[in-house]
Parts: C-alpha cells; sequence; structure tokens
C-alpha cells in the first residue's frame, strides 16, 4: 500500500527541520544517489521497484541522527517519520542498521522488543547502500566485512545477515555474487 509521501525537495527539508547536520545530509544524498543506481540495475534486471520510494526511504534513513548517533538512531527515525503520518518511510529508517536486526538482538540492544529487519526490496537496496556508503565515499563489499568483522567481531551472525544481503542484491541487480571479500 503506497502511504502518504513528501515530495524529494520536502524530504530535504525535513531532514534540515529535524536538526541533522550537513555531513548527515551529504550521506542521505550519497545512498540516495547510490540506492537509485541500484534500483535502475534491478529494474532493468526485471525486477519490480518503486523507484520514488527508494530515493525517499535513502534520503530519509538517517533522519534519527538528528537525534543521536548510537544504535537508537533508527527507531528515533522511525518516531520522527511517524509523528509525520510517513509510516511507509518510517520503516527505512528503522531498518537499516546492519543489515537488519532480529528481535532477540534488538532486545540484547535495547531497542524495542521485535525485529528490525528489511523485508521490502526498496528496504533491502536503501540498507545494502547505506553500507556502501561510509559517509560519501563508495567502499567494496570486502571492507564493509572487514569494518563489520572489526566492529562486532568475526562470528557475530551480522555477519551471515550482510553476506545475505549481498547476495540478494547482487541477484537482484545482475551483478557478481562475490561474498569472499
Ligand atoms: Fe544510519
Amino acid at each position: 500500500m503506497r502511504g502518504f509521501r513528501p515530495t524529494r525537495e520536502e524530504a530535504l527539508s525535513l531532514l534540515r527541520e529535524a536538526g541533522c547536520g550537513e555531513g548527515v545530509i551529504r550521506h542521505c544524498l550519497a545512498v540516495e544517489r547510490k540506492a537509485l543506481e541500484l534500483a535502475e540495475r534491478a529494474e532493468r534486471n526485471g525486477v519490480r521497484v518503486d523507484r520514488e520510494l527508494v530515493g525517499l526511504g535513502a534520503l530519509l534513513h538517517d533522519v534519527g541522527r538528528s537525534v543521536t548517533h548510537g544504535v537508537r538512531h533508527g527507531v528515533e527515525g522511525g518516531r520522527i517519520l511517524r509523528e509525520r503520518g510517513l509510516h511507509e518511510l518510517a520503516r527505512f529508517a528503522e531498518n537499516h542498521l546492519g543489515a537488519g536486526i532480529p528481535r532477540e538482538e534488538a532486545r540484547q540492544l535495547g531497542l524495542p522488543d521485535r525485529d528490525f529487519l528489511p523485508s521490502s526490496v526498496e528496504e533491502k537496496l536503501v540498507a545494502y547502500a547505506d553500507k556502501v556508503m561510509e559517509g560519501e565515499e563508495e567502499v567494496s563489499f570486502g571492507q564493509i566485512l572487514r569494518r563489520f568483522e572489526g566492529e562486532l567481531g568475526a562470528n557475530h551472525p551480522a555477519l551471515t545477515r550482510l553476506r545475505k544481503l549481498h547476495e540478494e542484491v547482487a541477484r537482484m541487480t545482475g551483478g557478481e555474487v562475490e561474498v569472499q571479500g
């Protein structure tokens, strides 16, 4: 179901109005660019993608960084967007951390007791584009994996989820499925 959507300009204004810094806004623009590129490739590969939703979701995924840069920024972003009636877009903020956070881990992190997993094609493309864009710089999948390993340890289940998301996006976009890093 298509919820209420702002225009691109309104989404950018919302980031500023919420109090996001310029660095966060530039990152959101970089993620928008990357996510739309992936969406176009997926479409050419025969996958149905709502490109407007991908663009808006990418722009607004980090709006919660106006409140905190910690692990709660997804939930906070979701709250900000839901307060404005943007429920469809709230999911992009809530479900973009790592390659998604399942309920059990959410509980351990002190997040609300539920899954925070990207489920639609659009949410997966945005979560993945966010991993590819560190700030405004594009990094390789190998670099993303190493960063996850460095931060979480080599045996953390988030690494398996990241590999799965990578394979899924590669398949959608008709790209290489190379998961060694
Ligand atoms: Fe984020």
